[in-house]
C-alpha cells in the first residue's frame, strides 16, 4: 500500500480532499493555503481534457504550479482519454496519486497502474456512476484508490447521485472481506446534507468542491464534511 495512505488507514480517519476546480484561480496561491489551514487532507486536483468529458479545465503546469505551493498531497483525478500517454507528466508534476478512468481505457489498465507504481506513484482507478463495481474487480487488488463517482464527471456543483451509495458499501464490504489495500474516494456533489451518508457506506476520502470553496468559512464546512 502506498506509505501515504496507511497512516489514514491505519486511523480510520475520514479525509476531506477539496476539488480546486471551484477555487477562485485569480488568488489560487492564497486558496491552497487557506483550505490547508482548515484542515484539508489533500487537494483533488481534477483534470479534463474536453474529449473523454465535455469541458477542459488544466493541465501539468497548472498541477506543478499547486505543487510547489501545496503542503498536502495531491491527488490527480484524469478525466481524459489516452491516460497511458499523460500518466508519466502528472506524476513528474507533483502528484502523488493518479487516477484515472477506467472507462477511457480499452485494455491496458494493468500497464497503466504499473507504470504509476514504477515512477513511486499511487495508482487509483475511478468509475462513473452507472459504471459497476464488477467492471474492476480485477485491477481492485492491484491499486491505491479506487473512486467512486457520485456525479458524471466533467463538471462541478452536480447533484449527488444517491443511488451510487449501494456501490459504495458494495467497495467497502469486498475491501475488507479481501482485505485489499485501496481507499475509497467518492466525488461528486458531497455537502453538508450528503456527506453523513457517504461517511456511512464507507467512503474514505471525500472530495468537496463547491461545498468547500462556496462557503464563507472553510473550516466550518471541512470540519462538518468529515463529521
Ligand atoms: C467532476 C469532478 C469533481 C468536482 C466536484 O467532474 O471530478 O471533482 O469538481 O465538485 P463538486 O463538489 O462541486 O460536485
Ligand atoms: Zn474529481
Amino acid at each position: 500500500m502506498n506509505s501515504l495512505f496507511r497512516q489514514l488507514t491505519d486511523s480510520g480517519k475520514v479525509a476531506v480532499a477539496p476539488s480546486v476546480l471551484a477555487a477562485d484561480f485569480s488568488i489560487l496561491g492564497k486558496e491552497i493555503s487557506d483550505v490547508e489551514k482548515a484542515g484539508a487532507d489533500f487537494l483533488h486536483l481534477d483534470v479534463m481534457d474536453g474529449s473523454f468529458v465535455p469541458n477542459i479545465s488544466f493541465g501539468p503546469m497548472v498541477v506543478k504550479t499547486i505543487f510547489r505551493q501545496a503542503k498536502v498531497p495531491l491527488i490527480t483525478h484524469l478525466m481524459i482519454n489516452d491516460p497511458l500517454k499523460y500518466a508519466d507528466i502528472f506524476v513528474d508534476s507533483g502528484s502523488s496519486v493518479v487516477s484515472f478512468h477506467h472507462e477511457a481505457v480499452d485494455s491496458g489498465h494493468i500497464q497503466i497502474i504499473d507504470k504509476l507504481h514504477d515512477k513511486g506513484c499511487g495508482a487509483g482507478i475511478a468509475i462513473n456512476p452507472d459504471t459497476p463495481l464488477s467492471s474492476v474487480e480485477d485491477l481492485l487488488e492491484r491499486v491505491d484508490l479506487l473512486l467512486l463517482m457520485t456525479v458524471f464527471p466533467g463538471f462541478g456543483g452536480q447533484k449527488f447521485i444517491r443511488d451510487v451509495l449501494a456501490k459504495i458499501e458494495e467497495a467497502s464490504l469486498l475491501k475488507e472481506k479481501h482485505r485489499y489495500g485501496y481507499l475509497i474516494e467518492v466525488d461528486g456533489g458531497i455537502n453538508l446534507d450528503t456527506a453523513s451518508s457517504v461517511r456511512d457506506a464507507g467512503g474514505q476520502i471525500l472530495v468537496a468542491g463547491t461545498a468547500v470553496f462556496g462557503a464563507d468559512d472553510y473550516y466550518s464546512a471541512i470540519s462538518a464534511i468529515r463529521g
